[in-house]
């Protein structure tokens, strides 16, 4: 029987996992590495730990499924999408990668767009650029670093990297590519436009493929490493929204995800590209060939919980280690205790700045309307409500495109929990169901590696064989209403608070950069 594995270079860990040709999940592991952030708003990882956290989580998989490796048919690759891996003439890694939830490059973005000109960029990347994405990084670091840059011969995705590792070619595909500001998303081709435009060279970029397409083979060199057998296949495989997508079945119209993991992403599938006339919401292609999807990101969903959890949620995190449960048991059954709305408690999510339905670096976490009888209970609750509020701009925007939904399905950490998906069930006013799959992007790559190397004749089929609907939550018109009455709240205090959030950054940069002498 084939196997397949699924290696999601994610921003926490080397998520990975080995499938059957059933879609079953025999075995995962998922090996952790620091993120580090050298100055406020930076954000970077040694492309090092990535490596050996995937050769780590491959020798595990292999162990705990009790497969040989000869039994890999093929190797799927995903990955936190847009970080920058610079690459010099040796193929050694010049600096550490720059990520995507970094946001030191506003004026990059800046400069990108007026020198290409606005309507260019819409017109080629079918979105805006913004200080996530890959090309202002390029862009810093020629500006910022010009001898790094000075040595640069290639710029690869994280996932990319690792493919690089285990197969020695450089190529990448059109989901991961779309978050470049380098690819024409119409195309699903680089875009000589922006690539000369901004004065890079289209040779500085990996070849791209359709995400199920093999791109190369394992070397003995890495085979010695990472514990796969040599010769083994790895496919384009996808960016972790795009896997995430496949993960999740979202392969064709009417199909929207909801994943809460770090980020929160709202995900549809589209049949042609369509985009935002605001550009509030991502256009990409999707790992399906010749397919799209467009999705609202918002930096921090679990990211602002798992906030939570370590800066406030002391005692809850003391009562999880007695009992041997996870924290956020805890915290989400405390927070069942505080009423629909939490009195009037409201949290903007913004805790590392946002993209949708506002793409503002300096935008910030709120808790709005704080009283006296505002324990923790409710400061959980709010949390949940907030990044449920967040998800909702995006869901709105999406049917703003005319798209119908027929079905949501949630996934990502926070699905785990059922009051979360009880509460974005209630502020959406969109049934939430959970499937069979959990594992998100790791999954997506595995179906695509076996849709690659044979065993399913489309990413579609492959879906339809291994992915079921297993449980869902309905919204309650009740709480429904009472989050209706408090979303415009929510809405407004963005607008309101936003000169306040520049003010305290323009502040923060100036004192900082007295304190660095500059
Ligand atoms: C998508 C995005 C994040 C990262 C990290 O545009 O920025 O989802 O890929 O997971």
């Amino acid at each position: 029987m084939p196997y397949y594995i699924g290696i999601d270079v994610g921003t926490t860990g080397a998520k990975t996992l080995l499938i059957n040709d059933a879609g079953e999940v025999l075995a995962s592991a998922a090996p952790e590495y620091p993120l580090h952030t050298p100055r406020p708003q930076w954000a970077e990882q040694d492309p090092a730990d990535w490596w050996a956290a995937t050769c780590e989580a491959c020798r595990a998989v292999l162990t705990r499924a009790g497969v040989s490796k000869d039994e890999v048919a093929g190797v799927g690759l995903s990955g936190q999408m847009h970080g920058s891996v610079f690459l010099d003439a040796e193929h050694r890694v010049i600096r550490p990668a720059i990520l995507w939830c970094d946001q030191r490059t506003g004026k990059q973005c800046e400069w990108i767009t007026e020198t290409v000109g606005e309507n260019v960029v819409i017109e080629e990347t079918c979105n805006p650029v913004l200080t996530g994405f890959t090309a202002p990084k390029i862009v810093w670091l020629r500006d910022n670093e010009p001898e790094n840059f000075g040595r640069v011969r290639k710029i690869l995705l994280p996932k990319d990297y690792i493919r690089f590792k285990l197969t020695n070619d450089f190529a990448t595909e059109v989901s991961d590519a779309s978050g470049t500001s380098l690819l024409n998303v119409r195309r699903r081709a680089w875009s000589a436009r922006m690539v000369e435009g901004i004065g890079l060279s289209l040779d500085m970029l990996p070849r791209v493929v359709e995400s199920p397409e093999v791109t190369g083979k394992i070397t003995p060199e890495a085979a010695e490493e990472c514990g796969l057998a040599p010769g083994t296949p790895v496919v384009g495989g996808g960016g972790d929204q795009a896997a995430g997508g496949v993960g999740n079945g979202i392969v064709e119209p009417g199909l929207v995800s909801s994943t809460v993991g770090t980020s929160g992403v709202v995900f549809a599938h589209l049949d042609e590209p369509l985009m935002d006339q605001k550009l509030r919401t991502h256009t990409f292609c999707h790992a399906v060939p010749g397919k799209w999807h467009v999705m609202g990101v918002v930096l921090s969903a679990g990211g602002s919980l798992r906030w939570l959890r370590d800066e406030v949620c002391g005692p809850e995190r003391e009562a999880a280690g007695l009992l041997d449960v996870d924290p956020y048991e805890i915290m989400t059954a405390q927070a069942a205790k505080a009423p629909v709305g939490s009195e009037g408690l409201l949290f903007l999510p913004y805790l590392t700045g946002e993209r949708t339905p506002y793409a503002d670096p300096n935008a910030k976490g709120v808790f709005c309307g704080l009283t006296l009888r505002h324990t923790r209970e409710y400061l959980i609750r709010a949390v949940l409500e907030g990044v449920a509020f967040s998800l909702r701009d995006s869901f709105e925007i999406i049917k703003a495109l005319g798209l119908t939904i027929k079905q949501v399905r949630a996934s990502g950490g926070g699905a785990r929990s059922r009051l979360w998906r009880q509460v974005q069930a209630d502020v959406t006013h969109e049934a939430h169901s959970t499937i069979s799959a959990t594992e998100g992007p790791a999954y997506g790559v595995a179906l695509l590696a076996a849709v690659g190397t044979g065993t399913f004749k489309s990413v579609e089929e492959a879906c339809r064989a291994t992915i079921a609907v297993v449980d869902t939550c309905e919204p309650r018109p009740e709480a429904s209403q009472v989050y209706d009455e408090l979303y415009p709240v929510y809405q407004s205090l963005y607008a309101r608070l936003k000169p306040l959030f520049d003010q305290t950054s323009e502040l923060v940069a100036a004192w900082q950069a007295k304190e660095r002498g500059t």
